[in-house]
């Protein structure tokens, strides 16, 4: 029996405190390990948390700084993590057979990647993260070559917020009126326990699941349907949705309120954007604030899933009026549109379900991931402009920079696709070009699609930084 909704108020992830600083660096450790967490009111369930934790703790880091994370696996598997979005160098960047093993020797997956030749690590393992990059809520999660998606659905993700100066000066809701809300939805067994069909020879999932696993009850912060008290004021409430493969039309259930859109992947747009509803894709973020003052106190105000026949999502509770010195400022940031250049190096990316062999079920142009392969060499400090090409939905993500979405199905960018994207939902039989350019680190990287089924059952593709 699923549980009542509107009964579990809201978490919010603890931020994790750095073991030191100095002049440059914030310093922290994070453990990976299994835990016995009550997520359904009265049973246990066993994650693979970040500390034990589902969502994992926020690292709350300022632009230009750099973050060195100690990973340590005590787990019985090999993970590695990967910060989506982040501007890292490729040796930090969880390229996906960069394995973490467990301390204590062998992990389940060794067997299965001893001949793909990455650099594997025994127990511990730093990555540096140097934030060369303007505020932005991103995220890290585990990015192990074919088993990312039951390990991300047993819990190792978590959020990264970056801070800048060109923010904090914005008068925007801040404080306990600054709320992330991370998405995930899951299933579970009548234990509790996580419900997830992997196959029989232990990679990728059942054939009935290869458009993705899709659970009946919504997480939000690692709860289900949750409540959330708030004053009759602005908030700001940062979007990630952290689902394998569901997407979601956020709406709110009574008017009048709506989303004020005032940032994406990428961090602040321009200017302002309102939505009556927000389409958000697996690994998608949007940053947005919310006048509750368009409520009494005693309203409930329900966020629903329009593409699920308005299923809840959770729940805000108006509770008293109090005063708000918050404002949206008609001009958010330095941001603007790049002018796509001329004469720009093209190149197509074709996202289509294939027979690639075995159990790999998903290609780009018409490969399944190889590892070895690398499927484009990208000059640095230039743009280019990718295509995107789908046969179903496909959410697409590429690694190290971000993107403008500059064209989408021949026409002008979509509702959702202003400021800089890293993650860009991509509708069946859809094209969709984006403006990229890469900057600073030279390696390799990757794009792929980010319904973590999918990319478990190979639809990504390396490309190297020259
Ligand atoms: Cu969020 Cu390569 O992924
Ligand atoms: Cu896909």
């Amino acid at each position: 029996p699923l549980p009542e909704p509107f009964k579990v108020p809201l978490p919010i992830p603890p931020v994790k405190k750095p073991v030191r600083s100095d002049a440059r660096a914030d310093y922290y450790r994070a453990v990976q390990k299994k835990a016995m967490v009550e997520i359904l009111p009265g049973l246990k369930t066993e994650v693979m948390g970040y500390d034990g934790l589902l969502p994992g703790p926020t690292f709350d880091v300022r632009s230009g700084r750099n973050t060195v994370i100690e990973q340590v696996n005590e787990l019985d598997v090999s993970t590695v993590v990967h910060l989506h979005g982040g501007h890292t160098p490729a040796a930090s960047d969880g390229w996906p057979l960069d394995l973490l093993m467990p301390a204590g020797g062998q992990g389940e997956h060794e067997g299965h990647h001893a001949m793909t030749g990455g650099d594997m690590k025994m127990g511990s393992r730093t990555y540096t993260y140097p934030n060369t990059q303007r505020a932005a809520m991103l995220w890290y999660h585990d990015h192990t070559m074919d088993y990312t998606a039951p390990q991300v659905y047993r819990g190792l993700f978590g959020l990264h917020i970056v801070r800048d100066d060109e923010e904090d000066q914005l008068p925007l809701p801040t404080g306990d009126r600054e709320i992330p809300l991370v998405i995930a939805d899951r299933a579970f067994d009548d234990n509790g326990g996580f419900l997830y069909p992997i196959a029989k020879d232990g990679v990728g999932v059942e054939s009935q699941y290869m458009e993705g696993v899709i659970g009946d009850v919504t997480l939000v912060n690692g709860a289900p349907w949750p409540v959330h008290e708030v004053d009759a004021v602005r908030y700001r409430l940062r979007f990630l949705n952290a689902s394998n493969a569901r997407r979601y039309e956020l709406a709110f259930d009574r008017g009048p309120a709506k989303f004020v859109q005032i940032g994406s992947d990428g961090g602040l747009l321009d200017k302002p954007v309102e939505h009556k509803t927000l389409v958000i894709a697996p690994a998608e973020r949007f940053d947005v604030i919310v006048d509750f003052s368009q409520y009494q106190p005693g309203d409930e105000v329900t966020l629903v899933n329009k593409l699920d026949g308005s299923a809840n999502v959770m729940r805000f509770k108006v509770a008293r009026k109090a005063t708000d010195d918050s404002r949206i400022p008609d001009k958010l940031s330095s941001y603007a549109a790049v002018p796509e250049p001329t004469g720009l190096t093209r190149r197509q990316w074709r996202f289509r379900r294939g027979d690639a062999g075995g159990h790999k079920g998903w290609t780009i142009n018409g490969k399944a991931f190889d590892p070895k392969v690398m499927q484009a060499q990208v000059k640095l400090d230039q743009y280019e402009v990718w295509s995107f090409v789908t046969d179903v939905h496909h959410p697409v993500h590429v690694h190290l920079a971000p993107f403008q979405v500059v064209r989408r199905g021949g026409g002008h960018p979509g509702a959702y696709d202003g400021g800089w994207k890293d993650t860009v939902d991509i509708r069946p039989a859809e094209v969709v070009d984006v403006l990229v350019k890469f900057t600073a680190h030279k390696g390799k990287y990757l794009i792929h699609c980010h319904n973590l089924e999918h990319e478990d059952m190979a639809m990504m593709a390396a490309f190297e930084t020259i």
